[in-house]
């Protein structure tokens, strides 16, 4: 029979780690409420066709290192702030993110198109050297009203060696894994 008063090494071990797990799960539960239901794992649901077409947004407002580097980025709620400081909209979607901002400042868009960390990619070559459309890896996003569950292409080994052969651009391996 267990004593009660006194907890065995194991026991205390497994009642820190169901605490964590309880704790890790609570998390969670309120990141998940904080969406709005259906929508993808993106703290708002973003409008990318409303910004683009209506708006008359460019790329590079908010992807902003496309041009000059290696990663194109993701803009911040701050960025969004900018103009949505004050509601312009009766969107109930406006409202949260202008609550959000005002709990929470830095809630991040998640990154959706992901290479492993062994793969070398640039964009500044690819958009800028190369010329290429962003839709010719990334689909239709620039026509999405939210944010999709999952990145909309799936960037493969072959789909970059394609264009290269096509191209007659390196195939070498360590051009893009080093
Ligand atoms: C007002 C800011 C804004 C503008 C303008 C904008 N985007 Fe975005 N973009 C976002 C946000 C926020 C996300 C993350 C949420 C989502 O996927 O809708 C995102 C996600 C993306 C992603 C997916 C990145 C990933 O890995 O998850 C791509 C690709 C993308 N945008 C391309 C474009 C292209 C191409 C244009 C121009 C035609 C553009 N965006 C214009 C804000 C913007
Ligand atoms: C350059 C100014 C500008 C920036 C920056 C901007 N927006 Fe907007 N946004 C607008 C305008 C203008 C409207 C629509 C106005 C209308 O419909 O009359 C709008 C509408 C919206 C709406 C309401 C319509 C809907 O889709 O539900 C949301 C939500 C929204 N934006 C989110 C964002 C987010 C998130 C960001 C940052 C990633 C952002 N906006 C960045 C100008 C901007
Ligand atoms: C030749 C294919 C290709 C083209 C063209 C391309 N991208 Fe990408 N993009 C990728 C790959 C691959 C990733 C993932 C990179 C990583 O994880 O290292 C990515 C990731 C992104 C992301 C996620 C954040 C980041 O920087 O990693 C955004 C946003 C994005 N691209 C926007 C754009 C925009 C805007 C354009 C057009 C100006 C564009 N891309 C053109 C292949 C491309
Ligand atoms: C649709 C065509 C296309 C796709 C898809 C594409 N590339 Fe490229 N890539 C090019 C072109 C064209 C160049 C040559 C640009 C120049 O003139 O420097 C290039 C150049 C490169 C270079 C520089 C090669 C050198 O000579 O050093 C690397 C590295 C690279 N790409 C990696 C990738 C990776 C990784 C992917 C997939 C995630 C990819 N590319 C997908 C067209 C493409
Ligand atoms: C033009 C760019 C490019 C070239 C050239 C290239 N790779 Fe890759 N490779 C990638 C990308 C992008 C990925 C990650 C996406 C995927 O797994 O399809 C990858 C993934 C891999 C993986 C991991 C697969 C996995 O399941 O995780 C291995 C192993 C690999 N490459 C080996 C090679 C070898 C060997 C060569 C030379 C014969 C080579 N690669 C040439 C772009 C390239």
């Amino acid at each position: 029979m267990m004593s009660g008063d006194r907890l065995s090494p194991t026991r205390r071990l497994a009642l820190g780690a169901l605490v964590l797990v309880a704790a890790a799960v609570g998390f969670a539960a309120g990141r998940f409420l904080l969406r709005p239901a259906g929508s993808a794992p993106q703290p708002i649901a973003f409008n990318h066709l409303l910004h683009v077409e209506e708006v008359g947004m460019e790329c590079a407002t908010c992807h902003e290192h496309f041009a000059s580097g290696e990663h194109a980025g993701l803009p911040g709620i701050d960025l969004c702030l900018t103009c949505h400081e004050e509601p312009m909209t009766e969107s109930p979607e406006e409202r949260r993110l202008i609550e959000l901002a005002g709990i929470d400042p830095s809630p991040a868009f998640i990154k959706l198109f992901r290479m492993p960390d062994h793969v070398y990619y640039s964009h500044r070559r690819h958009t800028v050297v190369a010329g290429l459309e962003c839709s010719t890896c990334h689909g239709p996003i620039a026509s999405t009203t939210a944010p999709p569950q999952a990145a909309l292409v799936r960037i493969t080994m072959q789909m970059c060696i394609d264009c290269h052969e096509k191209n007659d651009v390196t195939g070498d391996c360590s051009a893009c894994h080093r």
